[in-house]
Parts: C-alpha cells; structure tokens; sequence
C-alpha cells in the first residue's frame, strides 16, 4: 500500500522547532520529502534531517529568515531544485510578543506581522504560483491560532497576524480553488511548545490553562501534526478556504481562559 504523501513535496517554515518540528517530521513519515528552514539554529535542522533520513525520508535545511521575501522564495525554489516539484506547503512560522496594544512598539509590531502574516501571504503567493506552473494543484496549509477568531488580550499583534491569516485563507482558498489548489488553517489552542515556555514555567498560570481547556491539558505538537498531515492528505480533498481547530474544545468553553 502506498503511503498517504508518498512522492509528494512539502516545504514547512519554521520547521526545525515547535508545531513545525513536528509537522516537519510527520509528513515525511506519510511519504514527503521535506524542505525546512533555519536561521539561527540550523543544528536543530541537521539534528531534524537526521531524524527524517533515519526513518527512510528525505529533507533539506535552508537557512531563510521568511520574513524576508528573498529568503522565503528562495526555500520555495529549493524544493523545485532538489525535489523537482512542489505539493504541500506548510506555512507555520510564528512569533509573539505578548504586548498590549498601549506597549507594542513599532519594531515589534513589524517582527510579528512579517514573520506569522507576510510569510503566510507570500509562501501562498509562491507556492501557489509553482503549483499552477506545474500543474495538478495543491495544498497550502496556514497554521493559524484559536486567536485567529478569539482575542488574547496583552498579545495584540499577535492577535492581529493570525487574524489576518484568517482572511487569507478564506480569500486565497477562493481565488486557487480553480487550480485545484485548496488553502486550509489549522488552528491549534495551547500547545506544549517554546512559545508557551513562560506558561508552562508557572504551575498557577498552567493549572489555570489546563482547567478552561475542556480536554484538561495542552496539546502536544505531534497531535497538531496529525491533523496537518490528514489536511495535506486527498482525505481533506473537500476541505478548503476554511480552518480547521485542534484546541481540546477551548473555543467552545464559556469560562474561558
Ligand atoms: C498562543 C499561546 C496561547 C495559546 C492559547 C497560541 O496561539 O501562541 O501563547 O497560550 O494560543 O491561548
């Protein structure tokens, strides 16, 4: 039986940490090969490579600051240099603040915007494009946020670039559905990453978490990989210009956090 991704090509940003790493990983155990970036920890990559090709796949690291557009078509290209084509690409890279809206300066607003929004906006850009000039469609799969919809007070740019993603999806989903390219956001709530390191340090701010997610616990990373995965797959061959949530119910609790 072939695997669900096999001979399928898939570029993931921010890929060497967090949800990314396993994003990264997931997919090629499905059967992708795999394109990966780094800036300033490309052993993470190697050490994430190594990992890939001991279980029989296939990736490679480029270093990229995707929130520079060079840098971020130059890692689309290099799926097309190395693997010949591209199928899934993964826009995951993010950052935040944690500022108010009173606090956030104007280079930090600009930090959090280029890396979670510009980069979503031109890794669709990009990868739509080869997509279309290969032929055959595709997926692009935006890693949003349950604030893509909710607001996370003290995290407002933030807030605002998975907002953005948001609209991004829904719009870009429209326009490339006649390529035959869908455009899906994946939605995760907490989930036990670096970006959560100062919740996760704090037992009152953890304990707090944990009691308004109706599941009980944050996600682990490999639980927002399989769904990436599932939406990378024809088994989502429906689903697109929409997002998909993984946040153990959160949303949907009245309390709240
Ligand atoms: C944020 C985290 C937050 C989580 C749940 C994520 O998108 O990055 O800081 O804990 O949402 O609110």
């Amino acid at each position: 039986m072939p695997m669900l991704l096999e001979d399928k090509v898939a570029v993931v940003t921010g890929g060497n940490s967090g949800i990314g790493r396993a994003i990264a990983l997931a997919l090629a155990k499905a059967g992708a090969k795999v394109v990966i970036d780094y800036i300033v920890h490309p052993e993470a990559t190697d050490a994430l490579i190594v990992e890939i090709e001991r279980i029989g796949g296939h990736a490679i690291g480029v270093s990229a600051d995707v929130g520079k557009i060079e840098d971020l078509k130059r890692l689309v290209d290099a799926a097309v240099e190395k693997f010949g084509r591209l199928d899934i690409m993964v826009n995951n890279a993010g950052i935040e603040t944690r500022t108010s809206v009173l606090e956030t300066s104007e280079e930090q607003y600009d930090k959090v915007l280029d890396i979670n929004l510009k980069s979503a906006f031109f890794g669709t850009q990009f990868a739509a494009k080869q997509m279309i000039a290969q032929g055959g469609g595709g997926r692009i799969i935006n890693i949003t946020s349950v604030h893509e919809d909710w607001p996370m007070p003290g995290n407002t740019a933030y807030c605002l670039a998975k907002g953005g993603m948001r609209m991004l999806t829904r719009t870009a989903g429209v326009e490339l559905a006649p390529h035959g390219i869908r455009v899906v956001g994946l939605g995760p709530g907490a989930v036990a990453t670096p970006i959560n390191t100062s919740t996760m340090n704090d037992p009152s701010t953890l304990a707090k978490l944990n009691s308004a997610i109706p599941l009980g616990r944050m996600a682990e990373p490999e639980e927002i990989a399989g769904v990436a995965v599932f939406l990378a797959s024809d088994a989502a061959s429906y689903l697109t210009a929409t997002t998909v949530f993984a946040d153990g119910g959160i949303m949907q609790n009245s309390v709240g956090l």
